[in-house]
């Protein structure tokens, strides 16, 4: 028997009197006072609007009515994060980037759908807008982290870049506390982390406005942070997303740097496209040592799909966008492009010492995944998401006009044949970062499951689409309806029953 809860969230001047955001970048500490320039209403911003606006209440749904079959070995939660601003009197919550916040969770057991929650991660300012205690005294750069939730040796973490701490979120999505990995991890943290299955190691590079250098952070098994490598990097670029091998850590010095006077102006994200700034890849051993630095064409690199070694060369995929790339687009809202962003291919040769680019797929696509038990091996497949909502509010930043050829669609890859299938959804079903979960004892790379949120624009809501990857353009296995609207957001994790 269908149940439900909803908690709605007021808006107003209560929260307003709340106090304002502060932010995932530790600069907007630097004027806590300061208004974005031309941020205007709440309905300025492309990504407050559509499949993008904030949902306003959290839901708490159990048994769920499902279209299809619910694999019965599927049996845990799956969770994706995404900024959700809380009160948009403030105008550095309408950028994109800087939202709080919300975890949207599904959990699968037995063949059912038992529950659908979405909470607010409790930050010291989210809880005081929710007129919450909270517990102890806030972390330096408190932020309600948005853009990342992962597991890690049985807890859920939620993860942000640049300032704040991983929040640790219990099996039902409340905030537990700061996670800082048993009193190691000091300082910044990255929400891009990369987890070696076969060396139990988990690897973060995190940045900071005001460091000259970049860190490359490896939690062992114990669950602490064991080594700290400072790499000296001039400019302080926003590295959201690295790299990493068997052999080695990769570096992707972006020309997105933090600009003091953006600061000052109390731009809500102060970093800018840096003409000045090279665009360089470095290599690195995972044990630490000399960076090794290679310059190559500008581009905005976004994210890692994975990277391997090949003999003397090292081979990094990613989704990237072309050069320029505004990360305050005009100013509210979030980034602008100038272009797609398309699937490419950097081949690091080590021995000749340059760098060899290659496009893999000029369909505009993005959040690319892959069967996590690879990252830092050689994979064949891969996955990505397509949402055309996407493209349309970074173009509607930027003027330009919609690309026709994006459209609502996941996209499984095959390196070894170079080819690619796509799963299409219709117009006005936004597709968000697909999750790949291994079937139980599956021999094949590809043996398992591809899950990820859908919107249905007939419903008005969001359904949790289970395909198998083996019959990727095949009927969905299970669409799981969900009470709600999840917006597009950023990143999420299957976190497997123990
Ligand atoms: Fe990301």
């Amino acid at each position: 028997m269908a149940g439900h809860t909803r908690r709605r969230v007021l808006r107003g001047t209560a929260l307003a009197a709340a106090g304002s955001v502060v932010g995932g970048f530790g600069p907007g500490r630097l004027a806590p006072s300061a208004r974005a320039e031309g941020s205007g209403g709440a309905a300025s911003s492309p990504f407050l609007e559509g499949a993008f606006a904030p949902v306003s209440e959290e839901l708490t749904e159990f048994d769920l009515p499902v279209s299809g079959r619910v694999p019965r070995e599927l049996n845990g939660r799956y969770l994706r994060t995404g900024p959700n601003a809380l009160g948009l009197e403030d105008p550095r919550a309408h950028h994109w980037m800087l939202g709080d916040g919300m975890v949207h969770g599904v959990r699968l057991r037995d063949g059912r759908a038992e529950w659908y929650r979405n909470r607010w991660v409790r930050s010291a300012q989210v809880a005081r807008k929710l007129g919450e205690p909270y517990p102890g005294e806030a972390p330096p750069d408190d932020f309600a982290c948005n853009t990342n939730v992962i597991p890690y040796k049985g807890r859920i973490l939620a993860l942000q870049e640049s300032g704040p701490l991983p929040y640790e979120l219990d099996g039902d999505l409340r905030t537990v506390r700061p996670y800082d990995f048993r009193s190691t991890l000091d300082g910044a943290f990255t929400a891009h982390t990369k987890y070696d299955a076969a060396a139990d190691e988990l690897h973060a590079v995190a940045y900071y406005p005001t460091w000259d250098h970049v860190r490359h952070l490896v939690i062992d098994g114990s669950g602490r942070v064991a080594r700290t490598h400072r790499i000296p990097l001039a400019g302080a670029p926003m590295m959201h997303d690295f790299a990493l091998t068997e052999k080695y850590v990769v570096l992707v010095d972006v020309p997105v740097t933090f600009d003091a006077a953006a600061a000052g102006a109390g731009a809500p994200v102060p970093y800018v496209w840096n003409e000045r700034h090279p665009m360089r890849l470095g290599v690195m051993a995972r044990s630490g040592g000399a960076t090794r630095w290679f310059e190559i064409d500008p581009v905005f690199y976004s994210h890692t799909l994975n990277a391997y070694d090949e003999g003397d060369t090292v081979v990094v995929e990613y989704t990237s966008m072309p050069a320029p790339f505004s990360v305050a687009g005009r100013g509210s809202g979030g980034p602008s492009t100038t272009g797609a962003p398309t699937l490419d291919r950097w081949v690091v040769d080590l021995r000749a010492g340059h760098v060899r680019t290659a496009r893999l797929d000029d369909l505009p696509q993005e959040f690319p995944r892959v069967n996590e038990a690879l990252v830092s091996r050689r994979h064949r497949y891969g996955y990505a998401a397509s949402a055309a909502e996407m493209w349309r509010a970074y173009e509607t930043v930027d003027g330009v006009p919609p690309d026709e050829r994006f459209s609502n669609c996941l996209v499984k890859h095959d390196m070894l044949r170079g080819t690619r299938q796509v799963h299409r959804f219709p117009r006005g079903a936004a597709a968000s970062e697909p999750v790949f979960v291994p079937r139980l004892g599956a021999r094949d790379e590809d043996d398992g499951y591809v899950l990820a949120y859908v919107h249905d624009p007939d419903r008005g809501a969001s359904d949790l689409v289970i395909l198998s990857a083996q019959d990727f353009t095949g009927r969905p296995l299970a669409r799981v309806r969900l009470p709600g609207r999840v917006p597009l957001g950023f990143h999420g994790s299957w976190v497997a029953d123990a």
